[in-house]
């Protein structure tokens, strides 16, 4: 949602800038701007409403903004609707400052009105004018410095912010100040990089600093220095980043969708094997490293995920795992109702935060919530040093290296890894588990990777059905169990990338309502991976049929007696039950992708939706 890129350094930055925002498209936007300098000269302005490309060939790649110090940004349109005149860089009144920003500036009505008090005026309807007018306001008034003008700007911004500022009277310097909305310095040779996410400057440099929250940073092409509120100098390491460039490149794939598809059996193995004592099978599962230990994980007397979008399916599949492995109360909310609720939680919780970018406002905002109220914090993140890593108390990184995708597919399956380790973790440190029998489910979880291997091979089948069905414009979901939150997940991609209107239902709720809509042809896919489950939902499955529904079956191999029912079967590995949606997933992941190959959509970037979600 919204990039921001920076550059500072000896070579020509438009350019750098172009490419750098082509990285971040995946994060979704509907327009995109640059602004360059040329030594002292000011800043030069272009923005485009529509795809890079538009940007691209107004700047001739570039080429036609001379200059070596440049700021970018691509725009999720919040205030005011995608247009070029909306687009960043917004500068100020007199071209003293000009910048970029993500996120939202809550009370920007009241500033801009202030400020129109004071001799301002508009050209946009955006938060981030009034933001850079804000800052050249304290400029003048107290005739300050950068920092000390950014520095009171965030005291009088509600909101959230990422900003890149350029100064007329500070050639060589690019500002940065940052409250929620993410921000990284890149660190090059005699060089330096600023961006709201890696992908962006990884095939420049992988040195980097994570800006942290409430604090600026003036960027000089020699290096970086960062500030408190106070304008006191913070001390900040370096991080090297261990994905190269090509880990965020679609290499031999059309789309980065159906590259991290199959990148899922090493997502889990890489993340699986994190969490494994010495990375050895045999040795078990060890959270120690992460501050959870079996003496500390058996103190806690229920479990409270809070998450969105897949991530809070992935939260509704750790529920059912871990009441049954660890016996222990589960409950799991939506992020964004969490933290407008009054939810009565029990002091010995354990809040789990999924989240794969860790940047998920209403995430964010819960895990405070959460913090606020006395629990414990552990995060279940992708993006090393994003938010929820840094404020949550403990974190399980899930290895799923960078998801450019929009829709999530490795980040998901990675996610459920932790949340099953967790679960045998916590089953094992309550006494809810022998030692036997933990040791006998991570044997099968380590076998995963290799049976989500075996389920990709199905691949064209899948696509000769998806295309057959493409043309559908509903589709139905159902299954019991965790069969039904596969169906939520599966529906979910169905919809986000495919725009095809699907409905996943717990199978026996379907005919307190919603058989009314089965009618002769409509697509049923019925998933049913749970044996002790089979027979209930092969009652509903044919309930389906015998009202005119084309039902596709989705179950384990063994269960063959479902091609008598079903008119199109897809066959999984077997597994443990609680590890099933590992492997149902999957299918669900490639029929959902084929549908939209059928249907010419764009893939990566399905319409309105953006990567991470960092307003509410
Ligand atoms: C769906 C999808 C979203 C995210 C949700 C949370 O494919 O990707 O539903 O799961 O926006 O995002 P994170 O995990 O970054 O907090």
């Amino acid at each position: 949602m919204c990039g921001i890129v920076g550059y500072l350094g000896p070579k020509q930055a438009a350019p750098i800038l172009l490419d750098g925002l082509r990285r971040l498209e995946y994060r979704g936007y509907d327009s995109a701007g640059l602004a360059v300098r040329d030594g002292a000269g000011d800043p030069v302005v272009v923005r485009a409403k529509g795809r890079l490309r538009i940007l691209a060939e107004k700047t001739n790649g570039g080429d036609a903004l001379p200059g070596n110090i440049g700021i970018g940004h691509t725009r999720w349109a919040t205030h005011g609707e995608p247009s070029e005149a909306n687009a960043h860089p917004h500068i100020s009144l007199d071209a003293s400052v000009v910048g970029v920003h993500n996120g939202i500036i809550e009370n920007y009505q009241e500033l801009r009105e202030k400020l129109i008090n004071n001799g301002y005026t508009y050209y946009s309807q955006t938060d981030t004018e009034v933001a850079v007018n804000l800052v050249d306001y304290y400029l003048k008034k107290y005739k300050v410095g950068p920092i000390d003008a950014l520095a009171k700007t965030m005291v009088r911004v509600r909101g959230t912010y990422a900003l890149a500022v350029m100064f007329r009277d500070f050639p060589g310097e690019i500002y940065a100040a940052r409250k929620d909305s993410p921000l990284i310095i890149g660190q090059g040779e005699n060089e330096m990089f600023l961006a709201s996410d890696v992908p962006a400057i990884l095939d420049r440099t992988r040195d980097v600093y994570y800006m942290g929250n409430l604090e600026m940073a003036r960027v000089r092409q020699d290096g970086v220095t960062f500030f408190d509120l106070n304008g006191d100098a913070v001390p900040k390491p370096l991080t090297h980043i261990e994905w190269d460039a090509a880990a965020a490149e679609k290499g031999e794939f059309e789309h980065f969708m159906m590259k991290e598809i199959h990148e899922q059996p090493r997502a889990v193995s890489d993340t699986l094997h994190s969490f494994l004592r010495g990375g050895q099978e045999e040795a078990g599962i060890d959270l120690s490293d992460i501050g959870l230990p079996d003496e500390r994980l058996k103190e806690f007397d229920s479990v409270l995920f809070v998450a969105c979008g897949s991530a809070y399916h992935v939260g509704m599949i750790g529920q059912y795992v871990l009441e049954d492995l660890a016996g222990i109360p589960v409950r799991v909310e939506l992020a964004s109702e969490f933290r407008y609720r009054n939810l009565p939680v029990l002091p010995k919780t354990l809040c789990v935060v999924i989240s794969q970018s860790g940047e998920t406002a209403d995430s964010l905002a819960a895990l405070r919530e959460a913090k606020a109220r006395g629990l414990t914090t552990l995060g279940i993140v992708n993006v090393i040093g994003s938010s929820i890593a840094r404020e949550s108390d403990h974190v399980m990184h899930t290895l799923a290296g960078p998801e450019i995708a929009v829709a999530t597919t490795k980040a998901f399956s990675a996610q459920l890894i932790a949340c099953y380790i967790l679960s045998i973790a916590m089953g094992r440190a309550r006494g809810n588990l022998t030692d036997g029998a933990a040791s006998q489910l991570t044997k099968e979880l380590c076998a995963l990777p290799g049976k989500i291997e075996r389920s990709l091979e199905d691949k064209e089948r899948i696509q000769w059905f998806a295309t057959k069905f493409s043309g559908h414009r509903d589709a139905f979901f159902i299954g019991r169990g965790l069969d039904y939150v596969a169906c939520m997940e599966g529906s979910l991609k169905m919809k986000e990338i495919s725009y095809v209107h699907s409905e996943a239902y717990a199978a026996g709720e379907l005919k307190h309502g919603t058989i009314s809509l089965i009618e002769e042809g409509t697509l049923v896919v019925c998933v049913m991976t749970q044996s002790e489950l089979f027979p209930k939902t092969l009652s509903n499955a044919m309930e389906v049929q015998s009202r005119g529904g084309y039902l596709m079956g989705l179950t384990s191999y063994g269960n063959y007696s479902l091609e008598d029912t079903a008119d199109f079967v897809v066959y999984t590995p077997k597994t443990d039950p609680h590890f099933t949606v590992s492997l149902s997933i999957i299918p669900l992941q490639l029929m959902a992708y084929y549908v939209a190959v059928a249907k010419g959509v764009d893939i990566d970037k399905p319409r309105n939706l953006a990567k991470s979600v960092t307003v509410e």
